[in-house]
């Protein structure tokens, strides 16, 4: 995945960024569009599909399980799905790279088919705990074997028939939730998965998109029961990706940091699960308006004109971390320009993700002049009223997409180089990154290790 010699790269703004860009289509919408296309009989079709690093090993796995998947010459790609219960035993271990949603997820699909199957990633896939996923599966009656801590590589022994279970989720997480609601795809009765602070319900949407019987009752404390019906048969679809508003997250707080800047970014998925940064950089003065809004494949969708504006730090509330979970590093930088303190909790599922990244984006800030206090559960960012930060430092992306976007955003308002060491992870979620700074007017500069 990575070449043997990363080429560090630095990003600068020598003028207002300005111009129309398009981000890829939606990480978790791509995941679960192949998988529950995989599951289903006949063929689906998929537009705006996601070709990042992540996603392709989504397919590959789902492929060495049986689906048919190609992609056309224009872009759309056809799966020919081998039906609940039709997953084959894979030949080899899946390598799943840098993507823990795959991981996860197929760790569901897998757990109720009557196959045995090994998982492996990449060095920071290989620290990430699985632990929070084998616990409900191992309750409908999987098998694990994993390596020390709960961790990749790990096999997995499913049982069929499996035993459908209620299970409470002890951590806000979609990628758990969905193991649950996949695993009970081919579990027979009712499978419930409660979840006591929503996060993002795309799962849900497709499922039931797909023809499976899946309700969802919403208690007055904001509890979510989600209720699944087994041995499903899922209906071929025809789907359109939205644009990743995780991605569309780096060209907005670009435009509104660089002074001067208009830039719309077009397509980009509005589900209120997923849209909490938009929410917070408004609060925090962000001129951001949403045009053209309309429903795409099911989710909301807008354009997004974003205007440079002086931000305030705010406090931002802890419950709203959940629908901008994967924000937060790209947060940090935009705090880092603001007026005032911005303190941002509630974090604590931030230091098991691609890294530790309350950790490291606090590193990488200091290194580069912003004023940080970590804190266990977050970050308390002072921030510059809108002065450069001072750059002049090489960054470690440490496998981690968003820790190197991020840092690429930081460098556009930096007086010296921020040098990131390898963009090359950028490739699990957002191909084509660097080209879509350089259309906004940004500059890239590249300087080869010695
Ligand atoms: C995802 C859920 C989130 C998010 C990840 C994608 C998904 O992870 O960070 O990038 O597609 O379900 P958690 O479930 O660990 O919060």
């Amino acid at each position: 995945m990575n070449s043997p010699l990363p080429t560090p790269t630095a990003f600068s703004a020598p003028c207002p960024l300005q111009g129309r860009v398009r981000v890829p289509g939606d990480k978790s919408i791509s995941h679960r569009s192949l998988m529950l296309s995989a599951l289903a009989v006949g063929e689906s079709v998929v537009e705006g599909l996601l070709e990042g690093e992540d996603v392709l090993a989504t397919a590959a796995a789902m492929r060495a399980m049986g689906a048919d998947i190609s992609r056309n010459d224009d872009g759309k790609w056809r799966i020919h799905g081998v039906g609940v219960g039709g997953l084959l035993q894979p030949q080899t271990a899946l390598e799943m790279g840098n993507s823990g949603t795959s991981t996860r997820l197929l760790m569901g699909l897998v757990a109720t088919h009557p196959i045995t199957t090994t998982f492996t990633g990449d060095a920071s896939l290989s620290k990430r705990p699985m632990g929070r996923v084998t616990e409900p599966l191992g309750l409908m009656g999987a098998e694990f074997t994993a390596s020390p801590g709960g961790r990749l590589p790990l096999m997995v022994r499913g049982l069929c028939p499996a035993v459908p279970i209620e299970y409470r989720l002890p951590v806000a997480s979609a990628q758990v939730k969905s193991a649950i609601l996949l695993a009970a795809l081919n579990t027979p009765g009712i499978t419930r998965v409660i979840e006591p602070v929503p996060t993002r319900d795309h799962s849900e949407r497709m499922l039931t998109g797909f023809g499976v019987d899946l309700t969802v009752e919403e208690e007055s404390n904001g509890t979510r029961i989600i209720a699944i019906r087994g041995e499903a048969e899922l209906k071929p679809q025809a789907i359109t990706v939205p644009g990743d508003p995780s991605s569309a997250a780096f060209p907005v707080v670009a435009a509104l940091l660089v002074p001067g800047s208009v830039v719309t970014v077009e397509n980009v998925g509005l589900n209120p699960t997923r849209s909490g940064l938009f929410t917070v950089l408004k609060a925090m003065g962000g001129d951001i308006r949403f045009v053209n809004e309309r429903v795409v494949g099911g989710e909301p969708v807008a354009d997004l004109v974003v205007c440079h504006s002086p931000l305030t730090g705010i406090e931002v509330p802890p419950d709203i971390a959940p629908s901008m979970i994967d924000e937060y590093p790209i947060l940090f930088v935009a705090a880092a320009l603001a007026r005032g303190r911005t303190v941002m909790r509630g974090l604590e599922e931030l230091r098991v993700k691609e890294s530790d990244r309350i950790a490291v984006m606090a590193e990488g800030l200091r290194a580069i002049g912003a004023t940080v206090e970590e804190l266990e559960d977050g970050l308390i960012v002072d921030g510059t009223d809108g002065d450069p930060l001072g750059g002049g430092a090489t960054i470690a992306a440490r496998l981690d997409h968003r820790i190197a976007m991020s840092f690429a955003i930081a460098g556009l308002v930096s007086a010296a180089p921020v040098l990131i060491d390898d963009m090359s992870p950028v490739d699990t979620s957002f191909p084509g990154f660097a080209a879509m700074l350089a259309t906004l007017k940004a500059e890239v500069q590249t300087t080869r290790l010695v």
